[in-house]
């Protein structure tokens, strides 16, 4: 898969310096300011629903002056049998600059980076990466530490709760988080976070009430039904694996509590919870246009001096 600086396909591999400028880019984008991407069309491609993501992508887009055309699977003429690259390669030959990809398939946005010429930002493939969310929740967490100065998380211990094994989330949380210099340990049944996952260099554990009073974060995850993973009884496993008001109220004092959201209230954590005091929930939200704006702003400004021979 491409790791080039024309797309943001996953975090796996990339340096922590480009992370970590990234993550300045972000920070540093606090009101919307000036139209560099004027000029510019951005074509969201949601072939898998999405909320967080493509409203944050469309107002990035916005603020940064590009305009912004939407497609789905659904209405689209991939119901009708058209592969995705061929959607894809036909999109782009309208005249857009930028792909912002979501699917079903794991590879699938570096599939369509090898097919078509403009940048191509991964949205969500599969089970593989969703790299903006990851920076989203850099950016929130080191901004709650008081680590957003030089994004340096080195003794930070991050715990990745739940179905870790089909989530992209969480493997570009590892990425990233990783790269910052933090741990990270993904606890889960051993269907969700299999001895495997320890390559991507996390910890692993299956006894969440041995790990929440030992971490700085815990974020928990989506069980991933559309992969279909199965849990069995949800009382069940919300009883071993939920971040419930009990198992919350032994966390560290200062320590957060995270979700990228969809949540299932009363499943993976409670409502109490995911609304309380330590919740950066919706604060991981509400940086999500920033990230973006970031990434399009590196990939489509790094794309016109190239085009135009500046830099
Ligand atoms: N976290 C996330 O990707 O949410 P959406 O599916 O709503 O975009």
């Amino acid at each position: 898969m491409s790791g080039s600086s024309k797309h943001l396909l996953q975090l796996r591999g990339k340096r922590p310096d480009e992370i970590r400028a990234l993550l300045a880019s972000a920070r540093e984008l606090t009101s919307p300011t000036g139209r560099e991407l004027a000029g510019s069309t951005v074509a969201n491609l949601f072939f898998e629903d999405s909320t967080r993501t493509r409203v944050s992508f469309t107002i990035a887009a916005q603020r940064l002056g590009a305009s912004v055309v939407d497609l789905s699977g659904k209405g689209s003429s991939l119901s009708k049998g058209e592969t995705l690259t061929d959607t894809a390669r036909t999109v782009e030959a309208m005249g857009v600059d930028a792909l912002v990809v979501r699917c079903a398939q794991s590879g699938g946005a570096g599939l369509i980076a090898g097919a078509v010429s403009c940048a191509v930002i991964n949205a969500g493939d599969g089970r593989h990466e969703h790299p903006t969310q990851a920076l989203t929740d850099a950016l929130t967490l080191s901004s709650a530490l008081g680590r957003d100065g030089d994004f340096d998380l080195s003794g930070v211990r991050v715990a990745i709760v739940g179905d870790c094994a089909a989530s992209r989330v969480a493997r570009s949380n590892i990425a990233c988080l990783r790269a910052l210099g933090a741990e990270v340990v993904c606890c889960g049944p051993a269907s969700m976070a299999p001895p495997a996952l320890a390559t991507l260099g996390c910890a692993i554990s299956h006894d969440l009430d041995e790990v929440v009073g030992e971490v700085d974060a815990v974020m928990t995850l989506r069980i991933q039904f559309e992969r279909n993973s199965s849990i069995g009884s949800a009382r069940e496993y919300r009883e071993r694996w939920g971040l419930t008001v009990e198992r919350a109220e032994r966390m560290r004092p200062g320590a957060w509590v995270m979700h990228p959201g969809p949540i299932n209230r009363g499943l993976e954590i409670d409502g109490e919870v995911a609304d309380g005091a330590r919740s950066l929930v919706l604060g991981q939200v509400a940086n999500g246009p920033r990230v973006r704006m970031a990434a399009l702003s590196g990939l489509l400004g790094a794309c016109r001096e190239s085009c135009t021979g500046a830099g």
